[in-house]
Protein backbone atom coordinates (compact mmCIF):
# COMPACT_ATOMS: atom_id res chain seq x y z
CA UNK A 1 0.00 0.00 0.00
CA UNK A 2 0.96 3.35 -1.00
CA UNK A 3 2.47 5.25 2.20
CA UNK A 4 0.97 8.89 3.18
CA UNK A 5 2.94 11.73 3.51
CA UNK A 6 2.25 13.38 7.09
CA UNK A 7 0.67 16.84 6.28
CA UNK A 8 3.05 19.94 7.31
CA UNK A 9 2.15 21.62 9.91
CA UNK A 10 2.15 25.08 8.63
CA UNK A 11 0.57 26.97 11.18
CA UNK A 12 2.32 30.24 12.12
CA UNK A 13 3.49 30.38 8.68
CA UNK A 14 1.15 30.46 6.43
CA UNK A 15 -1.65 32.81 6.75
CA UNK A 16 -4.78 34.29 4.61
CA UNK A 17 -4.51 38.04 3.96
CA UNK A 18 -8.55 38.16 4.68
CA UNK A 19 -7.49 37.10 8.57
CA UNK A 20 -5.33 39.43 8.94
CA UNK A 21 -5.44 42.73 10.88
CA UNK A 22 -4.30 46.07 8.75
CA UNK A 23 -1.82 47.16 9.24
CA UNK A 24 0.71 45.05 10.25
CA UNK A 25 2.48 45.32 13.23
CA UNK A 26 5.98 43.64 12.02
CA UNK A 27 7.68 42.83 15.33
CA UNK A 28 4.51 41.47 16.61
CA UNK A 29 4.32 39.48 13.16
CA UNK A 30 7.48 38.09 13.50
CA UNK A 31 8.36 37.94 17.44
CA UNK A 32 11.44 40.49 16.80
CA UNK A 33 12.42 43.63 15.39
CA UNK A 34 14.80 42.69 12.18
CA UNK A 35 14.21 44.30 8.89
CA UNK A 36 11.67 42.92 6.66
CA UNK A 37 11.85 41.83 2.96
CA UNK A 38 8.65 41.46 0.92
CA UNK A 39 8.27 39.40 -1.84
CA UNK A 40 5.43 39.76 -4.39
CA UNK A 41 4.40 36.52 -6.07
CA UNK A 42 6.35 34.18 -4.54
CA UNK A 43 5.08 30.91 -6.31
CA UNK A 44 6.28 27.80 -4.61
CA UNK A 45 8.26 29.80 -2.34
CA UNK A 46 11.84 28.92 -3.82
CA UNK A 47 13.56 32.64 -3.39
CA UNK A 48 11.51 32.56 0.39
CA UNK A 49 13.31 29.56 1.61
CA UNK A 50 16.65 30.83 -0.05
CA UNK A 51 16.90 34.37 1.08
CA UNK A 52 15.18 33.01 4.53
CA UNK A 53 18.52 30.69 5.15
CA UNK A 54 21.02 32.91 3.79
CA UNK A 55 19.93 35.78 5.76
CA UNK A 56 18.63 35.03 9.24
CA UNK A 57 18.62 38.16 11.07
CA UNK A 58 16.20 39.46 8.56
CA UNK A 59 12.36 38.61 7.80
CA UNK A 60 10.73 37.59 4.91
CA UNK A 61 6.94 37.66 3.97
CA UNK A 62 6.09 36.31 0.31
CA UNK A 63 2.31 37.49 -0.82
CA UNK A 64 0.85 34.82 -3.37
CA UNK A 65 -2.19 35.20 -5.36
CA UNK A 66 -2.60 31.60 -5.60
CA UNK A 67 -3.64 29.40 -2.34
CA UNK A 68 -2.40 26.45 -3.80
CA UNK A 69 1.38 27.44 -4.44
CA UNK A 70 1.36 30.21 -1.13
CA UNK A 71 0.66 26.32 1.08
CA UNK A 72 3.13 24.64 -1.31
CA UNK A 73 5.57 27.56 -0.30
CA UNK A 74 4.56 27.58 3.22
CA UNK A 75 5.25 23.99 3.45
CA UNK A 76 8.61 24.68 1.80
CA UNK A 77 9.75 26.77 4.68
CA UNK A 78 8.64 25.05 7.14
CA UNK A 79 10.76 21.79 6.42
CA UNK A 80 14.10 24.04 6.15
CA UNK A 81 12.67 25.04 9.67
CA UNK A 82 12.61 29.16 8.96
CA UNK A 83 11.54 30.60 11.66
CA UNK A 84 11.81 33.82 9.63
CA UNK A 85 9.52 33.52 6.76
CA UNK A 86 5.97 33.92 6.20
CA UNK A 87 4.00 33.27 3.38
CA UNK A 88 0.38 34.87 3.12
CA UNK A 89 -2.27 34.05 0.11
CA UNK A 90 -4.20 37.03 -1.30
CA UNK A 91 -3.58 39.87 -3.46
CA UNK A 92 -0.35 41.85 -3.19
CA UNK A 93 -1.47 45.26 -4.13
CA UNK A 94 -4.05 44.92 -1.82
CA UNK A 95 -1.27 43.94 1.09
CA UNK A 96 0.50 46.56 -0.23
CA UNK A 97 -1.95 49.35 0.11
CA UNK A 98 -3.80 48.12 3.46
CA UNK A 99 -1.43 46.05 5.31
CA UNK A 100 1.91 46.85 4.89
CA UNK A 101 2.79 50.55 6.77
CA UNK A 102 4.31 53.18 5.19
CA UNK A 103 8.16 53.23 5.25
CA UNK A 104 8.24 49.89 6.99
CA UNK A 105 9.90 47.42 4.60
CA UNK A 106 13.99 47.24 3.69
CA UNK A 107 13.28 45.27 0.62
CA UNK A 108 10.30 44.31 -2.24
CA UNK A 109 11.18 41.91 -4.78
CA UNK A 110 9.16 41.07 -7.72
CA UNK A 111 10.57 37.53 -9.85
CA UNK A 112 9.30 36.43 -13.08
CA UNK A 113 5.43 38.21 -12.05
CA UNK A 114 2.98 37.12 -14.96
CA UNK A 115 3.24 38.55 -18.23
CA UNK A 116 -0.24 38.60 -19.42
CA UNK A 117 0.30 38.65 -23.09
CA UNK A 118 -2.73 39.69 -24.31
CA UNK A 119 -2.85 43.55 -24.84
CA UNK A 120 -6.45 43.52 -23.32
CA UNK A 121 -5.13 41.46 -20.13
CA UNK A 122 -2.16 43.94 -19.44
CA UNK A 123 -3.91 45.63 -16.50
CA UNK A 124 -3.69 42.68 -14.63
CA UNK A 125 0.04 42.66 -14.34
CA UNK A 126 1.64 43.45 -10.74
CA UNK A 127 3.99 46.22 -12.04
CA UNK A 128 1.66 48.87 -13.00
CA UNK A 129 1.64 53.24 -12.06
CA UNK A 130 0.18 51.63 -8.77
CA UNK A 131 2.03 49.25 -7.29
CA UNK A 132 5.33 51.43 -8.22
CA UNK A 133 3.60 54.32 -6.45
CA UNK A 134 2.96 52.31 -3.62
CA UNK A 135 6.68 50.44 -3.25
CA UNK A 136 8.07 53.93 -3.27
CA UNK A 137 5.79 54.46 -0.16
CA UNK A 138 6.18 51.35 1.74
CA UNK A 139 10.02 50.88 1.25
CA UNK A 140 12.49 52.99 3.68
CA UNK A 141 14.45 55.59 2.38
CA UNK A 142 17.43 53.70 1.55
CA UNK A 143 16.02 50.68 0.87
CA UNK A 144 15.50 48.49 -2.45
CA UNK A 145 13.29 47.40 -5.26
CA UNK A 146 14.30 44.53 -7.05
CA UNK A 147 12.69 43.24 -10.22
CA UNK A 148 13.63 40.34 -12.50
CA UNK A 149 12.01 39.16 -15.76
CA UNK A 150 12.38 36.82 -18.69
CA UNK A 151 10.24 39.07 -21.19
CA UNK A 152 12.13 42.29 -22.52
CA UNK A 153 9.09 43.96 -23.29
CA UNK A 154 7.16 43.81 -19.52
CA UNK A 155 10.97 44.63 -18.12
CA UNK A 156 11.15 48.03 -20.06
CA UNK A 157 7.84 48.83 -20.08
CA UNK A 158 8.73 48.41 -15.67
CA UNK A 159 12.00 50.51 -16.00
CA UNK A 160 10.00 53.15 -17.83
CA UNK A 161 7.10 53.80 -15.15
CA UNK A 162 10.07 53.34 -12.39
CA UNK A 163 12.23 55.82 -13.92
CA UNK A 164 9.28 58.36 -14.52
CA UNK A 165 8.90 58.41 -10.76
CA UNK A 166 10.52 60.57 -8.75
CA UNK A 167 11.35 58.01 -5.71
CA UNK A 168 14.03 55.87 -6.94
CA UNK A 169 17.24 55.83 -8.74
CA UNK A 170 19.16 52.74 -10.41
CA UNK A 171 21.69 50.75 -7.94
CA UNK A 172 23.49 48.71 -10.92
CA UNK A 173 25.34 51.02 -13.22
CA UNK A 174 24.26 49.21 -16.14
CA UNK A 175 21.08 47.14 -16.06
CA UNK A 176 21.85 42.77 -15.82
CA UNK A 177 20.63 42.22 -19.90
CA UNK A 178 20.42 38.81 -21.14
CA UNK A 179 22.10 37.85 -17.88
CA UNK A 180 22.10 36.70 -14.95
CA UNK A 181 24.55 38.82 -12.44
CA UNK A 182 22.30 38.08 -9.26
CA UNK A 183 23.10 34.39 -9.77
CA UNK A 184 19.06 34.74 -8.46
CA UNK A 185 17.46 31.43 -6.79
CA UNK A 186 13.62 31.33 -7.89
CA UNK A 187 11.68 28.53 -9.59
CA UNK A 188 11.61 30.09 -12.68
CA UNK A 189 15.02 31.86 -13.07
CA UNK A 190 16.68 28.20 -12.05
CA UNK A 191 14.10 27.15 -15.22
CA UNK A 192 15.35 29.45 -17.13
CA UNK A 193 18.84 28.97 -16.33
CA UNK A 194 18.92 25.51 -17.27
CA UNK A 195 17.04 26.46 -20.77
CA UNK A 196 19.92 29.10 -21.25
CA UNK A 197 16.99 31.79 -21.85
CA UNK A 198 18.09 35.42 -20.84
CA UNK A 199 16.48 37.65 -18.33
CA UNK A 200 16.32 41.03 -17.27
CA UNK A 201 17.12 42.68 -13.67
CA UNK A 202 17.27 46.19 -12.20
CA UNK A 203 17.63 47.26 -8.75
CA UNK A 204 16.38 50.71 -7.65
CA UNK A 205 17.40 52.61 -4.64
CA UNK A 206 14.45 54.45 -2.59
CA UNK A 207 14.85 58.19 -2.15
CA UNK A 208 14.01 60.87 0.51
CA UNK A 209 11.29 63.66 -0.61
CA UNK A 210 8.40 61.67 -1.98
CA UNK A 211 6.63 61.17 1.14
CA UNK A 212 2.96 59.72 1.04
C1 LIG B 1 5.46 33.33 -13.09
S1 LIG B 1 5.18 33.04 -11.40
C2 LIG B 1 6.80 33.34 -10.68
C3 LIG B 1 6.99 32.71 -9.34
C4 LIG B 1 8.33 33.00 -8.66
N1 LIG B 1 8.47 34.41 -8.35
C5 LIG B 1 9.49 32.52 -9.47
O1 LIG B 1 10.29 33.35 -9.91
O2 LIG B 1 9.61 31.31 -9.63
C6 LIG B 1 4.26 34.49 -10.90
C7 LIG B 1 3.53 34.31 -9.59
O3 LIG B 1 2.91 35.54 -9.21
C8 LIG B 1 1.66 35.25 -8.64
N2 LIG B 1 0.81 36.45 -8.73
C9 LIG B 1 0.22 36.98 -9.84
N3 LIG B 1 -0.48 38.08 -9.52
C10 LIG B 1 -0.35 38.26 -8.18
C11 LIG B 1 -0.84 39.21 -7.26
N4 LIG B 1 -1.63 40.23 -7.66
N5 LIG B 1 -0.52 39.09 -5.95
C12 LIG B 1 0.27 38.06 -5.54
N6 LIG B 1 0.77 37.13 -6.38
C13 LIG B 1 0.48 37.22 -7.68
C14 LIG B 1 1.15 34.08 -9.46
O4 LIG B 1 0.13 33.36 -8.79
C15 LIG B 1 2.44 33.27 -9.64
O5 LIG B 1 2.63 32.33 -8.61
Amino acid sequence: MPRRRSPVDTTGTFFLLDQLQPPLDWAAFFGNDGPVEVEVGPGKGVYLAFAGAEQPGSNFVGVELARKYAGLAAQRVVKAGLGNVRVVAGDAQKFLDEFVPERSIAVLHVYFPDPWWKKRHRKRRVVNERFVDRASKVVKVGGELRLMTDVEEYFRESVDLITAHPGFEPIDESRVEAGDAWQIQTNFANKFRVEGRPFFGERYRVLAGVEA
